[in-house]
């Protein structure tokens, strides 16, 4: 399927603006203030024991913080990170190897965990339960497991898809959070925080404004951030006002509510081609010519959590706002 490019959408440089914008300790970090209360707890009593941390899982839409939180948890810990991804680990083998190279109390990274395939995960169930691993040496009747003991290590894992993990591997996290959208107040700070950094002039206004329309998420907002700088310096004398933030988002097609391009086509879609009535999310993805689970981990999240659909036994349904919102007349 093409890829499309739209405004919410994450680049690779994206990602290095993001690491140098991301707090490095949890006093530093806005918003999540359960995972964040929690975390301290769970750090500050492994460090007096001086023991590794116990696994810990984050999971929720893309964006939220999850690696921002796994960097957090090295620097307060003081141990090393090593960061992976679920899909970058083809082979047993590989797995072994990373794992064989931690040091006492490393964190290990893994993005996109549900990713992990089998033979890959199976290798983790030992070494997060016994910090060990069982490698087999030779083939059929003549083959043996010989157990490799590894250091003590924390497991950060991160996914957008709780559900995809299976049991097995969900149940060896001792630590599991839910990190959630945040409020428009929250991603003004980071906004104001964030343009401290990059020595952007700001005005209130203009930061409520990026706040209101980076869907909840500090990824965008910080992307945004940067496109408005652009436009606020072209266009009008360089200060991030209302009206620049405003005439930069109008043009990159975020609307007020943060909604873009795909987010509109969703609502669209289900009201023009399915008459507003409950569907199955893959019709509307595969309508839109969309992933499946692109919509139901980037999209659908956002559009439920701000009441514009509601999930219902028979499957999703727009809400009047909905028609409200994209200027849409109810048929009846
Ligand atoms: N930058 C990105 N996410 C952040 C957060 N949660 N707090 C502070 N700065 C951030």
């Amino acid at each position: 399927m093409a890829k499309r490019m739209i405004a919410t959408e994450f680049t690779e440089e994206d990602e290095k603006i993001e690491g140098s914008l991301r707090p490095q300790l949890l006093k530093d970090y806005i918003g999540q203030q359960k995972a964040k209360a929690n975390l301290k707890v769970y750090i500050d009593a492994a460090r007096e024991r001086g023991e590794a941390l116990d696994h810990v899982l984050f999971f929720g839409p893309p964006g939220l913080g999850k690696t921002t939180l796994a960097g957090i948890i090295a620097n307060e810990m003081g141990v090393r990170l090593k960061t992976t991804s679920g899909p970058a680990i083809e082979k047993p083998g590989d797995m072994a190897a990373i794992l064989n190279n931690l040091q006492p109390n490393d964190i290990l990274f893994i993005d996109e965990i549900h990713r992990l395939n089998r033979q890959v995960e199976e290798i983790l169930y030992p070494a997060m339960e016994d910090f060990a691993i069982d490698i087999v040496i030779g083939k059929g009747a003549a083959a043996k497991s010989l157990r490799l003991e590894l250091p003590p290590f924390t497991l950060v894992g991160a996914t957008t898809r709780a559900g995809m993990l299976t049991a097995p591997l969900r149940d060896r996290f001792g630590v599991i959070n839910r990190l959630e959208f945040y409020t428009v107040e929250e991603l003004e700070k980071i906004i104001l925080r964030s343009a401290g950094v990059l020595k952007v002039e700001i005005e209130k206004e203009g930061a409520i404004e990026l706040a209101r329309r980076s869907r909840g998420t500090p990824r965008l907002a910080n992307r945004l951030l940067k496109r408005v700088r652009d436009f606020a310096q072209v266009k009008y004398d360089g200060r991030i006002t209302k009206q620049a933030a405003d005439f930069a988002l109008d043009l990159l097609e975020v609307d007020r509510l943060g909604l873009d391009n795909i987010d509109r086509e969703i609502l669209l879609a289900m009201i023009q081609k399915f008459g507003g009535r409950p569907v199955g999310i893959e019709a509307v993805a595969t309508t839109i010519g969309e992933d499946v689970g692109t919509v139901e981990e980037v999209y659908e999240p956002y559009l439920v959590q701000n009441g514009l659909i509601v999930r219902t036994p028979r499957g999703r349904q727009v809400t009047d706002l909905a028609y409200t919102h994209l200027g849409v007349k109810k048929s009846v």
